[in-house]
């Protein structure tokens, strides 16, 4: 099981202060945060890398695992709870993640990269943990998790979970949103959630800003090298999730029942609610603005999801308008 002391000197936060209201205030804290002037940070400066590297470490929530009281569910939202199709998948990707983010900042001399991207790490160790001790307590059946080596290319390896952080936490942010508005589980349990999210909508705007700081200040003729891996990452990316939606898992074997498309099937898992696709991916487009909202804006935000997805939607809108079809009622 990870560590689960902190780096950088942080602390966990005891359990009997966690009331509601300090549970509040750390979920505030990690959400809104403001670097101090206003001068603006040139992307790739040291200036940059000291903003984007302040805001992780001061937007870190101290929750400590051990203290989440998971609420008692009916039989019918204990089913639902079971029956959904991620727990394998959520708890390998927390190991995978952890392993890969240590892996690249272990080999990181710049001292501030290191402990943000360390510290990262640190928190994916902290997620697998949450869901640990979830599974522990709903008595959900996990299937034995396969061993990692630690990757012998760790620039690839981060740069294939920062991008794929960057797909996933967009399509939760939505699926979140929707479990919230539905009564399929209880809200304190949906609650529980809340700094996990949030975290990796930190996670993802730390690794958008580290990619823009790190493309600035690779020597010119490393670039185009550095360009081709990035497309060749999210060329891999697209060719695991159809993988993955077909029944394969990322290693080409069969996938279990569990693996399919979550993204895709979810808002029927998580919600009561009926909602179209288009629907879907407008609220996730509005919920990954309102968590970003509250970040110095002198930091960049993650911008291919968003921006594919604007594309596609916009699309949509321009091909109706042209076929004079109207949009569905959702
Ligand atoms: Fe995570
Ligand atoms: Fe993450």
């Amino acid at each position: 099981m990870p560590d689960l002391t902190p780096p950088l000197g942080l602390q966990l936060a005891d359990a009997p202060p966690a009331t509601p209201a300090l549970i509040e205030a750390a979920d505030r804290a990690a959400r809104f945060w403001r670097g101090d002037g206003a001068t603006p940070a040139a992307i790739g400066s040291a200036a940059h890398r000291a903003l984007a590297c302040r805001m992780f470490r001061e937007t870190f929530n101290p929750y400590k695992p051990s203290i989440i009281d998971w609420p008692q569910l009916t039989p019918d939202a204990l089913h639902r709870l079971v029956s959904l199709p991620i727990w394998d998948i959520a708890v390998q990707t927390e190991d995978k993640a952890m392993m890969r983010m240590k892996a690249y900042a272990d080999g990181i001399t710049d001292p501030e990269w290191h402990a943000a991207i360390g510290l990262n790490a640190w928190e994916e160790g902290r997620h697998r943990v949450v869901l640990s001790n979830l599974v522990e307590a709903y008595g959900i059946a996990l299937a034995p998790a396969p061993s990692y080596k630690p990757p012998r290319d760790t620039e690839w390896a981060y740069l294939v979970t920062g991008f794929s952080e960057c797909i996933d936490s967009f399509f939760a942010f939505g699926l979140f949103a929707l479990a919230k508005q539905s009564a399929f589980f209880p809200p304190e349990l949906v609650d529980t959630f809340e700094p996990v999210i949030q975290e990796e909508a930190r996670h993802i705007l730390l690794f958008a800003n580290w990619l823009a700081w790190h493309r600035r200040n690779l020597p010119l003729w490393r670039r185009p090298w550095f360009e081709l891996r990035v497309w060749a990452v999210w060329a891999f990316l697209g060719w695991e999730r159809i993988g993955i939606a077909r029944g394969l898992d990322d290693s080409g074997a069969p996938a279990s029942a569990q693996d399919n498309n979550f993204t895709v099937t979810g808002s029927k898992a998580v919600s009561d609610v009926e909602i179209s696709v288009p629907d879907l991916m407008a609220l996730c487009l509005a919920e990954n603005d309102r968590r970003f909202a509250g970040y110095d804006s002198r930091l960049l935000r993650p911008t291919t999801m968003p921006t594919l997805v604007r594309t596609v939607l916009g699309a949509r809108t321009v091909w109706r308008r042209m076929t004079g079809r109207r949009p569905a009622v959702a």
